[in-house]
């Protein structure tokens, strides 16, 4: 993509220094802050801060690795699906979750980021994704409760980015939250239909469950103490809730779901909170968190190895595209010319 970025340490490309009249950049920053104000969208055509930029190159293609990582952990269960109608449901869910990324890495090259650059990075290790997809998936129920847990904590993170300041990233957002709600409602009716089957199905369930409950809590992040970024991420209408606030708000949907599914949160400090109005809950190990943030969870290297596997045997696909690309101009050129 644009030919005038260049790569810089933390994945957002450096664009080339504006040399703007002082007067000028505060003529600028003046509109951006009154767009900001009035809940109006920020375009790829607007002037923007460079921080704000940064911020959300980094933000969009975590998010962008996290679908396309995402695929993987159901992935596996593709062939091993349990009827036709299972397999059908799955491959459909798995395929929306590559479209995801697509959709996310657009909107992160309107920022100025290269597509190319963003898979390096994440490969390499340089860039993260979401830490939830390091968990392993031994059984069905695992699929089930993906749904329901995963992509019902990326339907609370995500309906509020459909408001978000950057036009490109809030439009992708309504598309992809559309696609969630299926995605959620899919895994809890393969939960249901579990929880009617044999006293060892409902077991499977009850394990994922457990399995699952804590790692879907820590999605939302680090607690709002600990996540210095926050503040200026919702001051720039990027982010409009905190972690805490969406933590709170998946909790407070889930307890009915897990109620009227028969299963058990794994959480003895659960509880309703009658002046609150809200659940009371447990602290996540933000430890372990951290632990699999860095890269030391049950499954990173299976992970992002078989990513980087996928992207060189895909290489010769990426040439014969650019080389098809080229004869065409060539052809063209040729034409103009006759
Ligand atoms: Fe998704
Ligand atoms: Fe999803």
């Amino acid at each position: 993509m644009s030919s005038s970025a260049s790569p810089s340490p933390d994945g957002a490309a450096e664009r080339p220094q504006e040399r703007l009249h002082p007067q000028e950049h505060t003529h600028l920053q003046e509109h951006f802050d009154r767009t900001i104000a009035k809940d109006q969208r920020i375009e790829p055509r607007d002037w923007m801060p460079e921080g704000y930029r940064k911020t959300l190159v980094r933000q969009i293609a975590q998010h962008a690795h996290s679908e396309i990582i995402g695929m993987q952990p159901e992935g596996d269960w593709i062939t091993r699906a349990p009827s036709l109608r299972r397999k059908a449901i799955l491959f459909a869910k798995v395929q929306d979750e590559a479209g995801h990324g697509l959709y996310l890495y657009s909107a992160a090259e309107t920022l100025g980021a290269d597509r190319q650059d963003l898979t390096e990075r994440l490969i390499e290790g340089r860039q993260k994704y979401s830490s939830i997809f390091n968990y392993p998936t031994p059984t069905f129920a695992d699929v089930g409760v993906i749904g329901w847990f995963v992509d019902g904590a990326a339907i609370c993170n995500q309906v509020p980015l459909c408001r978000s300041s950057y036009g490109p990233y809030a439009r992708a957002m309504v598309r992809v939250c559309k696609e969630e709600s299926f995605h959620q409602r899919q895994g809890y009716e393969l939960l249901m239909t579990m929880m009617r089957g044999t006293e060892e199905q409902r077991a499977m369930v009850q394990d994922a469950v457990d399995r699952w409950w804590w790692p879907s809590l820590m999605m939302f992040g680090p607690p709002d103490e600990d996540s210095p970024n926050s503040a200026q991420s919702m001051a720039w209408r990027i982010k409009r809730h905190s972690n805490d606030e969406l933590r709170q708000k998946f909790v407070d949907m889930t307890v009915p779901q897990a109620e009227k599914l028969g299963v058990t949160l794994p959480d003895p400090e659960l509880r309703w909170n009658e002046e609150r109005g809200q659940h009371d809950f447990g602290r996540p190990d933000f430890t372990e968190l951290m632990r699999v943030i860095k890269g030391d969870g049950p499954c990173n290297a299976e992970r992002v190895g078989r990513r980087r596997t996928a992207h060189e045997e895909g290489a010769w696909v990426r040439e014969a595209a650019a080389a098809h690309a080229a004869k065409q101009a060539r052809r063209e050129e040729k034409e103009h010319a006759a």
